[in-house]
């Protein structure tokens, strides 16, 4: 029963001696193999670039350019192609340089029969085994980058959906005290410009964005009466407004994801002087972000229109947090904030439909 080489695999065999490519090329006609026959390493590199040919027979020894010089060419042009090369006998020393410029074995010449066979199944097979390895690494490589892009989808998708929800919590909290989310949208843009400028990473600014925009969520917990008062409020009522932050703090510090956001929620009435409150901190214990929110804050109040006062000019509230950089304000990120030209402040207070977080 004659046995057929599964698809007719192609041989190119490359020696510049007639006798050997023949006698090669019969042997391997008898396996069933097609065999293509060059007599130079640039005959075989043209023909290998039309051809893909899984295996090469190459001898070393060549009148131009030799055996080292294909398999080398061979790397760049077809790196899956298997090259066993054909070395004379006692030219041991071209023998290992083969292997070890990724040859797929050597044979001496002139080759045996069993050994050729056996040479060239054994190249074959491990050359299958080695695309099989190479197609499963891609399609592995393929599945995780899927799902790197899957998971920051849906990543994303959550952000959005919280930064959502923390949005329309504000506004109903705006609503509740007749003010515009505009107020909310200047403050998180302002405490996140003042970041940049004190040099806190990107990582940090969303949860700094949080918390400058849920800084009074805690006001929820302050009654209408107090809270909507016209007038001034009595020592007593003062006490229930300073709750808020104690209150925002209480209601934010079970969510995971605001963590950070609560304790500068707790600490967004501290001063840097420690005249402050709900616990009077002073100077570093009081959070970065906290200090950076405080001018921001500050700086809005100043230069937004009150029902009871007109605001102040852009250059009389900068002049005011120069004036309070070291007492009411933490002078770093008070010279942050300087930094900032007019124009900068003036682009950051418009209303948009963008939201900066
Ligand atoms: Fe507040």
């Amino acid at each position: 029963m004659t046995e057929i080489a599964p698809e007719a695999t192609r041989i190119l065999i490359v020696d510049d001696d007639a006798a050997v490519r023949d006698v090669i090329t019969v042997l391997l006609r008898e396996e069933g193999y097609v065999c293509t026959t060059v007599a130079s390493a640039e005959a075989a590199l043209d023909e290998a670039r039309k051809t893909d040919y899984p295996l090469v027979i190459s001898d070393v020894r060549m009148p131009a350019r030799d055996g080292f010089w294909l398999l080398e060419q061979m790397r760049e042009a077809s790196p899956d192609t298997a090259v066993i090369m054909l070395t004379a006998y006692g030219d041991t020393e071209a023998a290992v340089e083969c292997l070890r410029n990724g040859a797929a074995d050597y044979l001496l010449k002139p080759p045996k029969v069993t050994e050729l066979i056996r040479a060239i199944e054994r190249a074959l097979g491990r050359r299958r085994l080695e695309l099989a390895r190479g197609r499963y690494r891609r399609s592995l490589e393929n599945r995780v980058k899927e799902k790197t892009a899957e998971l920051s989808r849906t990543l994303h998708d959550l952000e959005s959906t919280y930064s959502q929800t923390l949005w329309t919590l504000v506004a109903a909290l705006d609503a509740r005290e007749h003010e515009t989310s505009d107020h909310s949208q200047r403050v998180v843009r302002y405490t996140l410009a003042i970041a940049r400028r004190v040099g806190l990473p990107e990582s940090a600014l969303p949860d700094v964005g949080r918390g400058a925009l849920l800084h009074d969520i805690g006001k929820i917990g302050v009654p209408d009466a107090i809270l909507l008062k016209p007038g001034k409020l009595t020592p007593e009522e003062w006490t229930e407004m300073r709750k808020h932050p104690q209150i925002g703090f209480n209601i934010l510090k079970s969510v995971d994801f605001l963590q950070v956001p609560a304790e500068m929620v707790l600490c967004h009435q501290e001063r840097f002087d420690g005249g402050g409150y709900p616990r009077g901190l002073s100077g570093e214990a009081i959070p970065l972000s906290a200090r950076i929110f405080a001018i921001a804050d500050c700086f809005d109040a100043m230069t937004s229109d009150r029902p009871y006062r007109k605001r102040t000019s852009t250059e009389n509230a900068r002049k005011e947090i120069l004036r309070c950089a070291g007492t009411q304000f933490d002078p770093r990120a008070a010279d942050a904030f300087l930094s900032l030209s007019e124009d900068e402040l003036l682009e950051l207070s418009r209303p948009s439909d963008e939201r900066p977080i």
